[in-house]
């Protein structure tokens, strides 16, 4: 009986052994059939309306989870989340969704793969030029295209129309249509406008500063032009629209959201903003659906309309794990389908030529064709790789003249000086 229960047991550790080492062998075949996770970090009103691009890949990829990290809303403020997480070494980012303006430096410092090699110039000649162009640094190409994005004018057809306005083509002609609305009680505000310190308000500025004939930095000469007459007169249109209450004073602290609420909630004629605002604007508990048009930007008398270039694309890590899974990522994004998807969803500009005159596009987006001319003439914020710092240069100058904690000639000889001192060094 004890020879009969030792031998029992002996053969109870065997088999428990046996199924032990069976495990231990099984598991290098159960990882081989995870799914590898790329990562990808992005601001937060942008993380939820991916979705439907997440489902749609890992429906066609089970090999890959694509996981979207959701940051804050400004864009500086998850530049700088990428910035440190490449600082500190091992990002855990695979991919960066990166904005136009973050190129030259993310390049510059070797933080990203150079995707050159994995895309014929052919492939490349279907995006538009300037987000292409917004992908490259000296020879390389380190982000591929996915949605652009370029400034705009909204307005209040229906108040414009009742009280026989043509849309304004000038500033002077914003500011007394407004003045004329707001008299009559049609509209507490006239405009508003991104005027908080953040890259928002460089974005508004830049387009403000074109349609007044002037610049920022030319990326050639390294001239800069912020202390000339055209860029002191953009900045006090900025202020005059708030001291003669056409804008309400909070707008000095406003991003793009601030301003999208304000105008949806009825209570301003005219905004700048971006094309994402249409669908939003025009949906259900939107007080002005169906009430709203828009048009290329206001100008100075005597100048063309201008519109800041924005847009978005993928960057992949230099230092990914997974190379290959992450271009597949980025394949599918900057495919015609997830664009057109992506589009229709939500309303974005698509940075592939063909889809602002796709038909199914058109269909709901009428105004699409119009924004490809939009496209053409939009102004890049310096391609430079010091970006980042002559932006906030221009963010805290431009900051303090609209909040008149300096004059505007003051503010904008400081900030020509200091960019200038930051382009020499
Ligand atoms: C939009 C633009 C982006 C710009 C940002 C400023 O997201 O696409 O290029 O930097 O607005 O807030």
């Amino acid at each position: 009986m004890r020879l009969f229960l030792q031998l029992r047991k002996y053969i109870t550790y065997i088999v428990l052994g046996i199924f032990t080492a069976l495990a231990i062998l099984a598991v290098p075949a159960f990882t081989q059939d995870d799914p590898v996770t790329i990562r990808i970090l992005m601001h937060a009103i942008e993380a939820k309306q991916w979705e439907i691009l997440e489902e749609k890949f890992e429906e066609e990829h089970p090999n890959i989870n694509l996981e979207i990290v959701e940051g804050p809303n400004a864009t500086n403020l998850v530049e700088d989340l990428y910035t440190s997480s490449f600082l500190l070494g091992d990002s855990p980012y695979d991919l960066v969704y990166m904005d136009i303006v973050w190129t030259p430096k993310f390049a510059a410092a070797g933080w990203l793969a150079d995707l050159s090699d994995r895309v014929s110039d052919e492939e490349l000649a279907a995006f538009l030029d300037a987000d292409v162009e917004g992908g490259r640094y000296k020879e390389g190409l380190y982000r591929m295209p996915f949605r652009s994005d370029a400034g705009l004018l909204y307005y209040r057809e229906d108040l414009l129309e009742a009280a026989g306005y043509e849309p304004p083509e000038t500033t002077q002609e914003l500011m007394e249509i407004s003045q004329a609305l707001q008299a009559d009680g049609e509209v507490e505000w006239g405009y508003v406008w991104q005027g908080k310190q953040y890259e928002g308000l460089s974005a508004m500025f830049v387009e403000l500063l074109d349609g007044f004939g002037g610049f920022w930095i030319d990326p050639e000469t390294k001239e800069v032009g912020l202390d000339r007459p055209e860029a002191i007169a953009a900045v006090n249109f900025l202020r005059q629209t708030i001291n003669d209450e056409i804008s309400p004073p909070g707008v000095t602290t406003y991003t793009e959201e601030e301003t999208r609420r304000f105008f949806q909630s009825g209570k301003a004629a005219f905004l700048r903003n971006w094309p994402y605002v249409w669908s939003l604007a025009n949906s259900e508990d939107s007080q002005v659906a169906g009430k709203i048009a828009l048009k290329p930007m206001v100008h100075a008398p005597g100048y063309d309309s201008s519109a800041a270039q924005g847009g978005w694309g993928i960057g992949m890590v230099k230092s990914t794990d997974h190379p290959e899974e992450a271009w597949e990522v980025i394949e599918f994004l900057t495919s015609e389908d997830a664009q057109k998807a992506f589009v229709l969803e939500h309303g974005y500009l698509p940075s592939r030529r063909s889809l602002f005159t796709d038909a199914d596009v058109v269909d709901k987006y009428p105004q699409y064709p119009q924004f490809l001319e939009v496209q053409e003439q939009a102004v890049l914020r310096p391609p430079i790789a010091q970006y980042s710092q002559a932006s906030d240069i221009l963010q805290r100058y431009l900051s303090a003249a609209i909040t008149e904690r300096m004059t505007p000639e003051a503010a904008m000889e400081k900030a020509a000086e200091e960019t200038r001192n930051l382009l020499d060094t």
